[in-house]
């Protein structure tokens, strides 16, 4: 094997609770551009995983009754799942619970501590007794525990540091002489002024405060404590310092670690270092991309299920979540992700640059050739600017691919595909086939649209998985056709039967939508908290489906409810929410869960055995993370603070129709 290899990594992610769109965004982008080095000829190494120790995890799962290592396998398989349904193409998934990584950290610190470039000292600090947690000074708010709000006391607790200062003047150097090594550049100038010349303070890199963590294995009482167990990742997943440590020697130094703005620091200042001491090579880059932010503010779990991946892919399609992700920002800005970019994107450059130019080309070989394209046809005017436009794309791609700009390479992607419709307009086809005599160059028309799409389709494989393949399909486009060099050479198509296929990207209706997934979600993400979430919730629930400005609907209007007798057959509170409660329904033959802001109102033994109205046919929303199926029917008085739940007289089984 001596072909060139491309090692690419994103960060490991806390498996602290289900992952959100945001988190994808540094998946799907390194997924990417691991596909697009595969496709080149690389010989990839695309790495990911989680990061599992540490007192959050810790506490997480004691909250949850479990130990921590349940905790994070529950969580872990779930992220597995989710990268699954992205089509990620990692080539191997890291937990650093995994016991080559905790060996292989072990043994870092072993060398290092050997070198003395870990010391033994004391670290002081504001500790949080309740939390059991030490904050610096900076950290505290108010002077008060930045978690819990109590007061802190000032504490030493013995810790193992590791000698950062000593690296300070050979990062400088290294990061001024590698204008490469730090992107964009905005970032590296953050670090140079911000961190590096005001001088690094030696790190903290051990704890006794807690035991969720890589012990050190020649003082047990210590555990390594978070960023040398994290990032040592990137080179204990493959082998270093272990009996097989053959992909080591072949994929280090890293091409790319990707990773999000807040954690460049770690990874150009605390990474470097470490290899230093260890006398490894340095990473050739590390680039820093932007937030995905919603137009309320940050990302969280709590904002439902606007942010959740797998009901935005359930809605609208692997690919045109990967495509909008990759598009709509330049990559390493801040962006916004709303529902209605998403599906203005989906209508505007998939459903009809991109959707409409395959079917219409597809119809119009059935329509005037049965299917079959004679051949290449006859040349004509408009066709060298066509030819030259597509035939210059791959190396603009490539261009911008090389520079992880995924969103510009996009860009001209989609130039290339208006240029195609373009021709559309000024060859026009469908007067052509009025003329007997310019058979030949309606099939030379055609032809050349079918030339440009196949080249299209293959440079989109590194952004959609699935897309490619049915525009193959629809074409009869073969796989010695779609070699990721052909994608700068003209005349490769060799026509064969076509076929009709599915919509690739049909069409949204944006009103319907929208409204849609304002009910289905707690809060499409116009603010910020939980509560808030909850009490949209809460009077949604209270006020029915009919509230706000609509005075009037027609009897079909109402006729779409789908109301049911429902009985309680379990109550729960649901955890850190005084206002919700989670049920237990029995409706008919089937049982349904809903989430209900009553909990100030009714007690779960109160509820339990009512017998209620239920919003059958309501889309499911998520609300804390729980499933709620449908909304139950309650009267409430506003002004006096009341809510009384709407019941059924006499007895009805339960499953019976309201009307
Ligand atoms: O930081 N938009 O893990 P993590 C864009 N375990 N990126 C986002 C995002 C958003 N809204 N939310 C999260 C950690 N991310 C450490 C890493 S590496 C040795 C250890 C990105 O789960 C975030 O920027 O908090 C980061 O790159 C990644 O998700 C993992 O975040
Ligand atoms: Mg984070």
């Amino acid at each position: 094997m001596n072909r060139k290899t491309f090692y690419i990594t994103t960060p490991i992610y806390y498996p602290s609770g289900k992952l959100h769109i945001g988190h994808s965004y540094t998946t799907v982008a390194a997924d990417a551009m691991a596909r697009y080095k595969r496709l080149q000829g690389y010989d990839v190494m695309f790495l990911t995983g989680t990061d599992e120790h540490g007192q959050k995890i810790q506490r997480v799962a004691a909250e949850n009754g479990v130990t921590p290592k349940q905790y994070v396998d529950r969580i872990v398989s779930g992220i597995k799942d989710l990268w699954r349904m992205m089509k990620i193409s990692c080539d191997k998934f890291i937990r650093t619970t995994d016991d080559e990584h905790v060996a292989c950290v072990q043994k870092i610190f072993k060398v290092l501590y050997d070198k003395g470039d870990i010391y033994k000292s004391e670290y002081e600090g504001w500790y949080c007794t309740p939390c059991e947690s030490f904050w610096t000074e900076t950290q505290l708010v108010n002077g008060m525990c930045p978690d819990c709000g109590r007061p802190v006391e000032r504490t030493r607790e013995e810790s193992y540091f590791f000698r950062l200062s000593k690296y300070q003047d050979r990062l400088i150097k290294h990061i001024e002489e590698n204008p490469d090594f730090i992107q964009p550049v905005s970032r590296r100038n953050e670090m140079l002024n911000n961190f590096l010349r005001p001088g690094l303070e030696d790190l903290c890199v051990s704890r006794t405060s807690f035991d969720w963590g890589i012990p050190v294995t020649f003082d047990e009482k210590h555990v390594v404590y978070v960023w040398i167990d994290a990032l040592s990742n990137y080179i204990s997943a493959l082998g270093y310092l272990s009996d097989n440590d053959e992909a080591f020697r072949r994929y280090w130094p890293a091409d790319v670690h990707l990773v999000g703005k807040e954690i460049v620091r770690f990874h150009t200042i605390i990474w470097p270092a470490m290899l230093m001491a260890l006398d490894l090579p340095l990473p050739k880059q590390v680039f820093g991309h932007g937030w995905l932010v919603l137009e309320g503010g940050k990302m969280s779990k709590s904002k439902g299920n606007v942010v959740d991946p797998v009901i935005l892919i359930e809605k609208y399609g692997l690919d045109a979540i990967r495509y909008f992700l990759l598009r709509e920002v330049p990559f390493g800005a801040d962006g916004v992700f709303s529902n209605e970019a998403l599906i203005s994107r989906i209508n505007s450059d998939l459903a009809n640059d991109l959707g409409n130019l395959v079917s219409r080309t597809v119809a119009m070989i059935k329509k005037y050739f049965d299917g079959l394209l004679p051949g290449q046809g006859e040349e004509g005017e408009f066709d060298s600017e066509l030819k030259k436009e597509l035939l210059g794309l791959k190396h603009r791609t490539e261009e911008l691919l090389d520079n992880l700009q995924f969103s510009l390479a996009l860009t001209e992607i989609w130039k290339a595909i208006s240029r195609t419709n373009k021709y559309i307009d000024e060859t026009v086809p469908w007067v052509l086939a009025k003329d007997e005599s310019k058979k030949d160059r309606l099939a030379g028309v055609l032809y050349n649209l079918a030339e440009s799409i196949r080249i299209v389709s293959i440079l989109l494989q590194p952004f959609m998985p699935e897309t490619p393949v049915k525009i193959w399909d629809q074409l009869s486009i073969g796989t010695d056709e779609t070699g990721w060099e052909t994608a700068g050479q003209w005349g490769v198509y060799k026509p064969k039967p076509v076929r009709q296929g599915e919509i690739i990207f049909p069409r949204i209706d944006m009103e319907k939508e929208l409204e849609s997934l304002s009910s289905a979600a707690p809060n499409p993400g116009k603010d910020g908290s939980a509560e808030k979430d909850e009490k949209k919730q809460k009077s949604q629930d209270a006020e029915g489906p009919a509230s706000g400005d609509i005075r009037q609907i027609s009897i079909e209007d109402f006729a779409k409810l789908d109301l049911r007798v429902a009985k309680v057959i379990a109550a729960e509170r649901v955890e850190k929410s005084d206002k919700l409660l989670k049920l237990k329904l029995q409706v008919g033959a089937e049982e349904r869960q809903v989430v209900s802001g009553i909990a100030e109102y009714y007690s779960p033994e109160e509820i339990t055995g009512k017998t209620l109205i239920l919003v059958a046919n309501l889309k499911p929303a998520r609300i804390r993370g729980i499933e709620s199926q449908g909304m139950i029917l309650a009267a409430a008085d506003e002004a006096g603070g009341r809510l009384t739940l709407v019941t059924v007289d006499g007895d009805m089984p339960s499953g019976a129709k309201v009307s």
